[in-house]
């Protein structure tokens, strides 16, 4: 069966998901980052169904996203750092991990039985919309398979997920395209754990300090698509292209070399070489040019700003499969 797609600025859509997350079910949620797929965070019957939706993995916690600070407030220990990065960046594509709070409703599996809980208020109008309605915190992962490329659009979520979502509400492609950016404020040193939406540096800036990072580490993830691989295209993946060879793909960024001639296809992520509008069109770039080869090769994009997110996600997307 095909999933069902409704508009999110409809109330009688809004409505209808509200209902089906009261009933325990799944419903595709548009954010400003990338679609999520909601799951009320306090029912462990239905956040089951994300990982069961997905085949992501128990040991791997779900984000809680929430209508206001106040709400927040009922679910994690704000720290004074978190209070800091909160007035700066909420609501907004930010991620706070902070201590589960032993007052909070969330059920054990949303956390994957961790002390520490990830908060995040977006600013979409159809998130706040659906989250306000709601009246209670919603589980979200991305809207996608486990370890594939996130879901933009409406369309991606239905390819990747189909009838296990009640109801996707769609607002279009997601503004932003790149995931939020996830920081660690439960253990010593704040941390970086996933770049995304919000560049490093203006973390570092609003917090006054430098941030740790998180690194890989595929036995415990303790941080986010923190396993190598993870954003993955079924193609093979090249980084750091400058020229095409034969059979292959192109991923560009900013002019193309000559050889571009040569692709069986070409999508750019910004022909003047714009990382914002980059990220935006970032996964839907590796779901049209997979199918079409079997390598996407990448040109090189630089690590500044937002780039470090988008370099990240590239190179999970080049990682071996086997992990
Ligand atoms: O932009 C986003 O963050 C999107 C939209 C839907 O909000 N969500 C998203 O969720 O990217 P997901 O599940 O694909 O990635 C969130 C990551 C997970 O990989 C998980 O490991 C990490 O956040 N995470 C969740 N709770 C955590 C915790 N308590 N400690 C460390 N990492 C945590
Ligand atoms: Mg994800």
């Amino acid at each position: 069966m095909v999933a069902r797609i409704l508009p999110a600025a409809d109330p009688a859509a809004l409505a209808e998901a509200v209902a089906a997350l009261r009933a325990g079910k799944l419903v595709a949620m548009p954010t400003e980052t990338v679609y999520g797929l909601a799951a009320d965070a306090t029912n462990a019957r239905a956040v089951a169904r994300i990982y069961e939706a997905k085949g992501r993995p128990r040991f791997n916690p779900v984000i809680v996203h929430i209508a206001s600070l106040e709400a927040a407030r009922h679910v994690a220990i704000f720290t004074a750092e978190a209070e800091r990065l909160a007035a700066a960046f909420w609501p907004g594509p930010l991620t706070l991990v902070l201590p589960l709070s032993t007052a909070s409703s969330i059920a054990d599996l949303t956390t994957a039985g961790l002390p520490s809980v990830a908060v995040r208020l977006p600013w979409h109008p159809a998130a706040r919309a659906l989250l306000s309605a709601f009246g209670r915190p919603l589980a979200a992962p991305s809207a996608n398979r486990s370890g594939h490329v996130s879901a933009t659009t409406a369309a991606h979520v239905a390819a990747d997920l189909g009838d296990a979502v009640a109801l996707i509400l769609d607002a279009g492609p997601a503004p932003l395209g790149l995931e939020s950016t996830i920081v660690g404020l439960a253990g010593e040193a704040p941390a970086l754990l996933r770049p995304g939406a919000i560049a490093r540096a203006e973390i570092e800036a609003a917090l006054g300090q430098r941030l740790a990072d998180a690194g890989t580490d595929d036995g415990a993830p303790l941080a986010p698509g923190m396993l190598r691989s993870h954003y993955a295209p079924a193609a093979r993946v090249r980084l750091e292209a400058t020229d095409v060879r034969p059979g292959e793909a192109l991923l560009a960024f900013g002019p193309p070399p000559a050889s571009a001639a040569n692709a069986v296809a070409v999508v750019n992520l910004s022909q003047v070489g714009d990382l914002l509008e980059a990220a935006a069109n970032l996964f839907a770039a590796l779901r049209t040019l997979d199918g079409k080869t079997e390598t996407i090769a990448v040109m090189p994009i630089p690590e500044t700003g937002i780039g470090e997110a988008i370099n990240d996600r590239l190179r999970r997307a080049a990682a071996p499969r086997d992990a």
